[in-house]
């Protein structure tokens, strides 16, 4: 079966192993100092007026941590999480039911919030703005709208593509906050605390071994550290030694920058076919096999971060960075 070290997508045993890792405090969430600096202050002042928290909007790329702090959230302000998806929401009823079920305080957790249709964001501009829900009941001349009061509640929405919200529904949110990636510093400290929590011993080198080829993603650091976890025990005595780390990763075919095979593809097809660029996204797409918005959302935004894509109107262009990592030599006609 095909490794895939890293991905968009989430199995459920990744999820609920996930689950178990996470930090449900802002003093044991690690990273993202700034978001935190803020939420503390925000959280702080609700709470000593003893107010719901205003509506929250989490953007950034997938991995960051969104879902994690949107429950940590919701400890800090000590009330119920409900969690939902863009997607899951179809009607306007379905909406209705989950706003309905809420309590004072409550936060209401939209994943991908890019996701829900116009129809059911109309809806919920009142429920943000002033607490009601306008709800159309029947049918032809007999419908009527009925209002219901909703409770104070919390919003909390998140996206890998803010830029795809409406702006009256971005305009909603009195807290947006931007995930960033993580650096190396913070992303050893993640795997260190994990290490703990299953009670294995990692050496320091190894743990920023694996922070270093997690793309700046805890998810992916998670996932790697297991991986590693698995190659000790059954190679070594168990214990994470910088040795281990290396054979490990080595065998999962995670290179020096944390680039799977996918970004080896997706890279080296732009550099081969289409001489580094410019090329656009559905070109690149359609020569890999990759839907766009898997490139654009999970495999792109890293490698803009590091310096190996550039994006220019007239499509991607592969840098010299990228011709060097992966040993081709750079071409004469490329000025960068
Ligand atoms: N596990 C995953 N993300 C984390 C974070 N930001 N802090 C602590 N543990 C984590």
């Amino acid at each position: 079966m095909e490794e895939r070290v890293i991905s968009g997508e989430v199995s459920d045993f990744d999820e609920r192993f996930e689950q178990s890792l996470r930090p449900q405090f802002l003093s044991q969430y690690i990273g993202q100092e700034k978001v935190k600096e803020n939420l503390g202050i925000f959280i702080e002042a609700a709470k000593g007026r003893s107010e719901s928290l205003d509506h929250v909007l989490l953007y950034g790329p997938p991995g960051l941590g969104k879902t994690t702090l949107a429950t940590v959230i919701a400890n800090e302000m000590d009330v119920n999480i409900r969690m939902t998806s863009g997607p899951a929401i179809e009607r306007p009823g379905d909406l209705a039911a989950v706003v309905s079920s809420l309590e004072p305080g409550d936060v209401l957790f939209i994943d991908e919030i890019h996701r829900l249709n116009r129809a059911i964001e109309e809806v919920l501009y009142p429920a943000m703005e002033d607490f009601c829900l306008d709800i159309v009941v029947g049918k032809g001349p007999s419908a009527r709208s009925i209002r219901l009061d909703l409770p104070p509640f919390t919003l909390i929405g998140a996206t890998t593509r803010a830029g795809a919200l409406s702006a009256p529904l971005r305009d909603r949110f009195g807290v947006p906050l931007r995930l960033e990636y993580y650096d190396v510093a913070p992303l050893k400290e993640i795997v260190v605390r994990s290490s703990g929590l299953f009670e294995v011993a990692i050496d320091g080198q190894a743990a920023v071994e694996i922070a270093r080829r997690s793309r700046g993603t805890p998810r992916i650091a998670n996932r790697l550290l297991r991986r590693v976890r698995d190659y000790a025990q059954v190679r070594g005595n168990g214990s994470i030694t910088i040795e281990m780390a290396n054979e490990a990763l080595e065998m999962l075919q995670v290179d020096s920058h944390g680039l799977d095979h996918i970004d080896h593809k997706l890279m080296t097809g732009m550099i081969e076919r289409f001489r580094g660029g410019p090329v656009g996204i559905d070109t690149i797409s359609a020569s890999i096999g990759e839907e766009s918005v898997t490139i654009e959302d999970v495999y792109e935004p890293y490698l803009l971060q590091i310096g190996f894509i550039q994006r220019t109107p007239r499509g991607r262009i592969a840098t010299r960075l990228a011709y060097d990592h992966f040993g081709y030599p750079v071409p004469e006609h490329n000025d960068f």
